[in-house]
């Protein structure tokens, strides 16, 4: 395990800022205007997630992240499937080959994900519905934030632990780690990681409160269920991340998303935009018809979520077009490759790159 480097927040982006007013340039954005620095300038930190295996063997990717973003989330190198496939000691070696690049380039680690039910091994979805399972869960919990103890800004501790579809009470997810260990494992998770990494800011991550949409309405409710039930039996969360998975062709409704935002920074709680990507699935047209949709789609929703200013961190799922799980998610039906990224396959700004340019230089600072 490397030197536990302790770091907070304030420490993070007050360096971030000295970066930032020396400049930061780098080829393929405009010197000083980068969406790190646009995003500094008014305490956002900007992240962005990556693969260990573009990371290995891209050297111009290498050059590009440090100065063009903060922080990185791995995308799927923490998560408890793929450290972890069967039972015996975690393989961190993949997600240390990330935190390691962060660090060496001064740059913050978000943790993602400590439990999930999906990336769930199968030994560990048995266990959880066994007698042991809260030793499991408590073991995953304390085994992959112990690993990167003091070097965490940010823990998704929990993922996508809200389902109404479901019909449980409280709309929760009917997961293994929900029918194994009822609904109080939420809380336990916190706990324990709390215990384990005092330093890390801890966050519940979901999706599907963004729109005006059938089923939303629910997740939403469930969401802030969540969240009242957890700071009322003063259960350690600092965050609530919203994935913000747009999708170019769901109806967007400022005031709704507005409001949400505003009840959940009324719990005292950050918020994280945690994996922000625009999907422009049916969306026909040339590229540039296709990016000039998803630069104003990306722009309302930016607009709304950086003026609340609980809104602190923004990552986005990817880098640049080169890659987005979306392209094996949902194929589109012209077989085009998706754009849901500010880089292109060059790694030059896109539209969507100014369209965040714009709404950080448009957002109001955070005390
Ligand atoms: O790298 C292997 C490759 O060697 C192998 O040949 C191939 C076929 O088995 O699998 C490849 O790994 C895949 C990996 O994505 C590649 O990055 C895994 O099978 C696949 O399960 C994994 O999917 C990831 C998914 O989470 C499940 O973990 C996606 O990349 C990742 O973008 C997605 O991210 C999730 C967030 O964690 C939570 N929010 C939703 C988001 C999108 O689903």
């Amino acid at each position: 395990m490397s030197a536990t480097l302790v770091l907070n927040r304030r420490d993070f982006m007050a360096a971030g800022a000295s970066l930032v007013l020396a400049g930061g340039a780098r080829a393929g954005e405009p010197g000083l205007g980068t969406l790190k620095a646009k995003a500094a300038r008014k305490g956002v930190a900007l992240g962005s997630m990556v693969a260990a295996k573009p990371l290995a063997e891209q050297a111009d990717l290498r050059a590009a992240l440090p100065g063009a973003v903060a922080l990185l989330v791995p995308g799927d190198e923490m998560k408890w499937g793929y450290v972890q496939p069967r039972p015996g000691p975690p393989d961190f070696t993949a997600a240390e080959s990330i935190a390691g690049f962060a660090q060496a380039n001064g740059m913050g680690l978000r943790g993602h994900t400590a439990l999930w039910y999906r990336n769930l091994p199968d030994w560990a979805a048995q266990a959880l519905l066994g007698f042991d399972g809260a030793r499991v869960m408590e073991s995953r919990v304390r085994a992959v934030l112990g690993q990167f103890k003091g070097r965490v800004l940010e823990w998704d501790v929990v993922n996508e632990a809200v389902e109404p579809k479901d019909g449980e009470p409280d709309f929760l997810r009917a997961s293994p780690f929900y029918r194994g260990l009822g609904p109080g494992y939420v809380a336990s998770a916190f706990r324990i990681a709390r215990e384990t990494d005092p330093n890390a800011k801890l966050f519940y991550n979901d999706y599907g409160v963004e729109y005006r949409y059938r089923g939303m309405d629910e997740r939403r409710a469930g969401v802030l269920k969540l969240l009242e039930n957890l700071k009322r039996n003063d259960v350690p969360i600092d965050g609530l991340g919203i994935q913000s998975h747009l999708v170019a062709r769901l109806p967007f409704d400022p005031k709704l998303f507005r409001r949400f935002l505003a009840e959940v920074a009324g719990l005292g709680l950050a918020v994280s935009i945690t994996e922000f990507d625009v999907n422009d699935f049916g969306v026909e047209g040339d590229i540039a018809a296709r990016d000039r949709v998803i630069a104003d789609y990306a722009r309302r929703f930016l607009d709304v979520a950086l003026d609340e200013k609980a809104v602190r961190t923004v990552m986005t799922w990817g880098f640049s077009n080169r890659e987005s799980w979306l392209n094996t998610f949902a194929p589109r039906r012209d077989g085009q490759q998706y754009r849901p990224l500010p880089f292109d396959v060059d790694l030059k700004p896109t539209p969507l790159w100014t369209a965040m340019a714009q709404a950080f230089d448009g957002a109001p600072e955070r005390g």
